[in-house]
């Protein structure tokens, strides 16, 4: 569905400072490109990232291709600073994964079994722009997480079982979100990125200094420098 022009000026008015572009005609058929995905130890994944002040076409080219670049690795949540872009957006896609299943975070790959492979499979995206988590339950639970920048490390991390999270989807709309299970915790997940935050940060102290000197020597291997 479009909007008409004068919905989007309500829009704009309404929340500004951010301002939105109504897409043009061939958004959709713009082709999606596969961005590279940053590892530990880059900095850029330590940064703050900033908000966006505009939902334009170029914005949603990007998100577009941070999706494909989901999809692609296959994860079912990235961040816009893990592909080194330290803006406050981040795509979820939890559609394939049933709730009760044990791991969260943004690397899990979908098992084949979860799939029927004559069919195409099930997508369900949300993109989140300016995200806003306004409210956590008191109940807790524990996921197995993983995350694409830390290719297959996975471990337990014990976060508020439910959360509602305000942002501005694609379309440049205020949404607001409850939700649950896994994906309150894909939420969460993706949302520490936003600030810096590792889900390593939320284990012991010995076993995320393990998987970061890991890291740095893969990294040192492979010739790559990073500074801070
Ligand atoms: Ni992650």
């Amino acid at each position: 569905m479009r909007k008409n022009r004068r919905q989007w000026t309500n829009l704009t008015q309404r929340r500004s400072p951010n301002s939105v572009d109504p897409p043009r005609p061939n958004n959709y058929f713009t082709a999606m490109s596969i961005l590279p995905i940053v590892h530990i130890p880059d900095p850029v994944l330590r940064r703050k990232s900033q908000p966006i002040e505009r939902v334009d076409d170029d914005l949603r080219k990007f998100l577009d291709d941070m999706l494909e670049t989901m999809y692609d690795a296959p994860g079912i949540g990235l961040a816009a600073v893990q592909v080194g872009e330290p803006l406050r957006i981040f795509t979820v896609d939890c559609a394939q994964r049933s709730e009760d299943e044990e791991e969260a975070g943004d690397g899990q790959p979908i098992r084949e079994s979860d799939q029927d492979s004559d069919r195409e499979p099930e997508r369900n995206p949300i993109f989140l722009i300016n995200p806003e988590i306004v409210s956590f339950s008191d109940e807790r639970s524990v996921y197995e997480e993983g995350c694409l920048s830390i290719p297959d490390y996975y471990a337990d991390v014990e976060r508020p079982a439910a959360c509602t999270v305000k942002y501005i989807d694609r379309d440049g709309e205020q949404q607001i979100l409850e939700a649950d299970g896994l994906l309150a915790t894909v939420i969460q997940h993706e949302y520490d990125h936003l600030n810096g935050v590792l889900f390593v940060d939320h284990i012991s102290k010995l076993k995320r200094d393990m998987v970061i000197r890991k890291f740095t020597k893969i990294a040192k291997q492979s010739g790559k420098s990073f500074i801070g």
